[in-house]
């Protein structure tokens, strides 16, 4: 792996594995986190502070000016800042679209400005598919109608990846993640289980019916397959769906952070809010094909249990190691 990596959005929680991964192959030239620290963590990535191949700027994805003045050089964009949660467009329903789609706008717009780097990766997600049922969702055969402004926000920023990279002669991938899990999670559903256990260990509320089916993915499998992919596919512009392929309920994630908890699932109380869905704008199934990851080589590690129990025993450590830290 060459090349000198611009992380935008590198303190949060998937951003800080790409340092690691990077950071850990002999021949990357260097690695600079672009980010805000808004949801992003100083401790995340505080071990790299001394690796001479790192380095951090505080700075705004809006502040398109320092953008494309601090990415000049780089080689490679890895895009992945955005709002953390998706199911506040409920009561602020601008927030997708200005920290979502207009960030990704920017970080293009800098890049073209800046002339270099020529190559994006861009966290997309599976919500650009909107509520597909059963169906599992190829890459080109479903339409694309997502039923969240975060979905919404997801497939404008591959559509602008997509017109950038024809007009302006760069390069693009779009990666559609199914959740993903892990050390340093920042939001999420297990995320949320963890923290409500440790309030309050008898009861557990949990948002829908808890028959909400979907795929987790170790954030370790993510970044192993966009380095993959962008490796291997010379293309203009792709986009890949990328999960385990495997799925659980949200009851069974309740019953795993349990045991991550060191609690007994039977002697806490399951407190389901109803319906078939956690929140306006959640898809309760999600199921994603992916024979076109697959087809340049890259492997699935972890099976989504394994995925879960990993981060949900991660995310009780933390809990008690870093609660006080920025
Ligand atoms: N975690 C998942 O399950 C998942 C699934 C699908 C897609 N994604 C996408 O992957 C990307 C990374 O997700 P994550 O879970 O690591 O989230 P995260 O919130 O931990 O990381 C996002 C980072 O971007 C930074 N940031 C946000 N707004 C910024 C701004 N205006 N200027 C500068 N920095 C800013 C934050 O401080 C944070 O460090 C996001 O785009 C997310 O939508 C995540």
């Amino acid at each position: 792996m060459q090349g000198r990596y611009f992380i935008v959005g590198g303190a949060g929680f998937i951003g800080s594995h790409f340092c690691d991964t990077l950071l850990s192959e002999a021949d990357t030239g260097h690695v600079t986190v672009y980010d805000s620290f808004q949801s992003g963590k100083e401790w995340h990535i505080s071990h790299h502070r001394a690796n001479p191949r790192f380095s951090v700027i505080r700075g705004l994805v809006e502040d398109i000016d320092l953008l494309a003045e601090c990415m000049s050089g780089h080689d490679v964009v890895i895009h992945l800042a955005s709002n953390p949660d998706i199911a506040r467009a409920a009561v602020d329903p601008e927030i997708d679209f200005k920290a979502g789609t207009l960030l990704t706008n920017n970080v293009v717009e800098a890049m073209r400005r800046a002339k270099t780097p020529r190559k994006i990766l861009y966290a997309s997600g599976s919500g650009v598919y909107g509520d597909t049922g059963e169906v599992e969702a190829h890459e080109d055969y479903v339409p694309m109608t997502p039923i969240s402004t975060y979905g919404a926000s997801k497939l404008a920023g591959e559509a602008l990846i997509s017109a950038y990279t024809y007009m302006f002669d760069m390069k693009g991938i779009s990666y559609r993640f199914g959740n993903v899990v892990g050390p340093r999670q920042t939001h999420g559903v297990g995320f949320d289980f963890v923290r409500k256990l440790s309030h309050n260990p008898r009861e557990l509320h949990i948002l829908g019916d808890g028959r909400q089916l979907k795929s987790y993915i170790a954030v370790s499998d993510v970044v192993n397959a966009v380095l993959h992919a962008h490796k291997t596919t010379s293309d203009r512009y792709s986009y890949f769906n990328v999960a385990t392929g495997d799925y659980v309920t949200v009851t069974e994630i309740a019953e795993l952070a349990c045991q991550a908890m060191g609690l007994e699932p039977r002697q806490v109380k399951f407190v389901y809010a109803g319906g078939d869905r956690g929140w306006k704008g959640d898809v309760p199934i999600v199921r994603l094909k992916l024979d076109r990851i697959a087809a340049t080589g890259w492997v699935c590690r972890q099976p989504t249990r394994v995925a879960l129990q990993e981060s949900l025993a991660a995310l009780a450590r933390e809990l008690k190691e870093h609660s006080n830290d920025s």
